[in-house]
């Protein structure tokens, strides 16, 4: 419904003298365009990447949206309506970005609707008081642009200039939980407690986004020679650590891990072992949300249907008015 005229890119066979040219440009650091060659490899690996970021911006919205109605001031209000509002965009540009490469957004929406695509397991807990709403944005956007921001070199041309605006606006989605979290943690007892609360629920979910650790990540390698991905998920989350650390200190607030301890020897924050299984659980449909958020995704592409009804019946109205002036 929603199809643009679809680019089918020449596919080549990973093996071919066609397919080490194509390595050979990405080793040069040149951007790959919409219709130019590309191994199918290439070409599925990007399409499962861009929609599953495209999913998690959209079931991302359904967390913090949840509040837009409890925000305790108007200006709060606003800043948290524009936020949400921004992760719908992203969506969007995620979504444009995939159909470059040949599949349908319908197609993809519908692997969503049907549970059978994956997105940021993190949007799966419950936002539980207004401090997760603080706690998100410093910690889960942050995490977002700690991963985004390499994105922005990414070899394939439409996501890299999609990520370059994706991380403006995440990187105000930050500082907006961040400036939430410094007015709680500077506030009342309760207020303190809250934000320490929301912390304890929020930190170790935040470390699991950037996925399995390296040596059981199935996709890396292929990624990095890509060069789709230009960190591994390991070092992307220690440098989440290292910047993150010293932020909840200024708050006053302490992070829930015993184990965590600052290595002078090699400059880095230390932390505990994070539990993976609860990762794999939640992934694998089981957390506390995942139905929910599901099922209200479902609930909204079905009270949508008018709306993309409208928007064809009136672009074909202006295709016939066009038609008719032509002739
Ligand atoms: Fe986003
Ligand atoms: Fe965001």
């Amino acid at each position: 419904m929603y199809s643009q005229a679809l680019n089918t890119p020449t596919v080549l066979a990973d093996n071919s003298p066609e397919a080490v040219r194509f390595q050979a440009r990405i080793d040069a650091e040149e951007r790959i365009e919409p219709n130019d060659p590309m191994p199918e490899s290439y070409r599925r690996t990007l399409v499962r990447q861009i929609s599953q970021h495209a999913h998690s911006e959209i079931v991302g919205m359904l967390p913090e949206g949840n509040w837009i109605t409890r925000a305790p001031t108007l200006r709060r209000k606003a800043a948290l309506l524009a936020k949400v509002q921004d992760e719908g965009g992203h969506g969007l540009y995620l979504y444009a970005a995939a159909e470059t490469l040949g599949v349908a957004r319908e197609e993809l929406i519908d692997q969503l609707l049907t549970g059978r695509a994956k997105y940021s397991s993190i949007f799966n807990y419950p936002t539980l008081s207004w401090a997760d709403i603080g706690a998100i944005g410093w910690l889960v956007d942050g995490a977002a642009i700690m991963n985004q921001i390499p994105l922005c070199r990414c070899s394939y041309g439409p996501y890299a200039r999609a990520m370059i605006r994706i991380c403006k606006e995440e990187s105000f989605h930050q500082r907006q939980g961040f400036e939430i979290m410094t007015v709680l943690a500077r506030g009342a007892d309760e207020q303190r407690a809250m934000a320490q609360d929301a912390l304890n629920r929020w930190w170790w979910p935040s470390l699991m986004m950037f996925g399995p650790p390296d040596a059981q990540s199935q996709h890396s390698d292929a990624s990095m020679r890509w060069k789709i991905k230009r960190f591994t998920n390991d070092s992307l989350r220690q440098k989440f650590v290292d910047a993150t650390v010293p932020q909840g200190h200024y708050l006053g607030l302490t992070f829930p891990d015993p184990a965590l301890r600052f290595d002078e020897s090699t400059g880095h924050w230390e932390f505990g072992a994070i539990d993976w299984d609860e990762f794999k659980r939640v992934l694998a449909g089981d957390g506390p949300c995942n139905r929910e958020r599901l099922a209200a995704r479902q609930r909204a592409h079905e009270e949508g249907a008018w709306v993309r009804e409208a928007a064809l019946a009136y672009a074909a109205k202006q295709r016939s008015a066009k038609r008719r002036e032509a002739a």
